[in-house]
């Protein structure tokens, strides 16, 4: 780290650069020293990041970009109430820093005003100046997330690295991103060799983990996979902030051995509890979901989980992917009165759009609503309906993000309909989708059971 006389605007105060040698306009050696611990903590998970903002902030309280961060942090979350909170951060920042800074400061005003591809447009001229500014590659990359934006969660990885070296701090976390771009574009070779790579850097990188999960997800090495997380539990399960997700994905491994009773554990000892975020509610949804699709009876823990999601706007209605795992929810509840309420205020949240920014109305309209009335014609035991509805839609469901992990149970539930319908030729239509990947796994020989019996 070194110093430098930065220009800011009519005046100009001795400034320092970051680990990545990047100018930072605070003279406070204290101040980036914390700001490279709160970065290690946003990429890692570990620890509080926003905390550790706050901390960046108290060493220097007239640098703004640590409050900027802060802002942007908030807003990855994908929820109302961290949105609101990012947007009294930002109306309370004043303009100023140097020009990256400052860049950071539009992207996050894009960001909550709800434009998330301009926002990512925005952290991307970040990136053409200053390809070394993690911060801008990791929001940019978790918004290329929301939007399904396969391309861009693994180009825009490809387009800094080139101005990386493996030698400057938090490089591994950039090779995580590459990994995970990768996998979501079906590179799977590339995509675990890269993750590989990022954990011979650094063990503890449950983002990079994650990537080689995903690899071994999407290629039905649901051995390796479990045994790939198992093994390296103690790099991605304690104290993590990202754990519950891993789990989700652990659960998963053991769905695709049809070892229901192990994923039902998993829900129990690890999801059940983290219930505080709508990211974490999204995954318990999913693994009770898919689990009840296996015949499992999960009502009772639905029932506990679908009163955790909120069905009314302002908190319902901000971003489609939660809500229509809030209705899966409250389906899966099995509720049929309690259902009639939650579900069409969750329609009427989605349709409104009045807590909603520009990126979440296109992604109500265009995949949650035709979406969720596909699941309430499920909810409903119109199989038929339900089976033309999700298969209406599932193509173009990567617009409201998640990865296509997350989104096969759209696939599944379309499997279970098209079943439930008697129509055995969309049914094994679907299922072929498995076999590339998934043509040995138990998980897909009991698809194929069922759809041979579908009448
Ligand atoms: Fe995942």
């Amino acid at each position: 780290m070194g110093y430098f006389i930065e220009q800011t605007g009519t005046s100009s105060r001795l400034g320092r650069s970051d680990g990545r040698g990047l100018a930072c306009s605070t003279d406070a050696a204290g101040a980036v020293d914390a700001l490279e611990a709160a970065l290690e903590s946003m990429l890692s998970y570990f620890g509080d990041p926003l905390a550790a903002l706050d901390q960046v902030a108290a060493a220097d309280p007239g640098w703004a970009h640590p409050q900027v961060l802060k802002a942007a942090l908030l807003l990855t979350l994908g929820e109302h109430e961290p949105a609101r909170q990012a947007q009294e951060i930002l109306a309370r920042v004043e303009d100023g820093g140097n020009e990256r800074e400052r860049a950071h400061l539009a992207a996050a005003r894009l960001a909550a005003a709800g434009d998330w591809e301009a926002a990512c447009r925005a952290w991307e001229a970040v990136l053409v100046g200053w390809p070394r500014d993690v911060a801008a590659l990791l929001f940019a990359h978790l918004f290329d997330f929301y939007r399904g934006d396969a391309l861009n969660l693994k180009r825009r990885p490809q387009r800094v690295l080139p101005s990386w070296s493996p030698e400057l701090p938090l490089y591994g976390y950039v090779l995580g991103m590459q990994a995970f771009g990768l996998e979501e574009s079906g590179q799977y070779d590339e995509a675990e060799d890269a993750g590989r790579a990022a954990l011979e850097i650094n063990r503890r990188d449950p983002w990079a983990v994650h990537a080689v999960t995903h690899v071994f997800e999407m290629q039905g090495r649901h051995h390796d996979g479990a045994r790939w997380l198992a093994l390296r539990q103690p790099d991605w399960a304690v104290d993590n902030g990202f754990a519950f997700h891993n789990w989700f994905h652990a659960a998963l491994f053991r769905m695709e051995a049809m070892d229901t009773a192990a994923a039902l554990a998993i829900y129990d000892a690890q999801l059940a509890s983290a219930t505080e975020t709508a990211l974490q509610r999204v995954d318990g949804t999913a693994v009770l979901w898919r689990l009840g699709l296996l015949g499992v009876d999960v009502a009772s823990r639905f029932d506990a989980l679908s009163r955790c999601w909120p069905v009314e706007e302002p908190a319902a209605g901000f971003y489609a992917f939660n809500d229509v795992h809030a209705l899966i929810a409250r389906i899966g509840a099995g509720d049929t009165a309690g259902l009639a309420g939650a579900g069409e205020a969750l329609m009427a949240a989605m349709a409104s759009g009045a807590s909603a920014g520009a990126s979440n109305r296109r992604m109500a309209s265009d995949v949650g609503l035709p979406l969720a009335r596909a699941f309430l014609a499920y909810a409903h035991g119109e199989w038929g309906s339900a089976a033309e509805g999700l298969l209406a839609v599932r193509d173009r469901a990567h617009g409201f993000g998640g990865s296509h992990a997350q989104r096969d149970i759209i696939s599944l539930t379309l499997l279970d309909a098209a079943v439930r319908a008697g129509n055995r030729r969309l049914a094994n239509h679907v299922l072929n989708e498995r076999r590339p990947g998934k043509a040995l796994t138990p998980l897909t020989a009991y698809w194929q059971q069922r759809v041979g019996t579908a009448a």
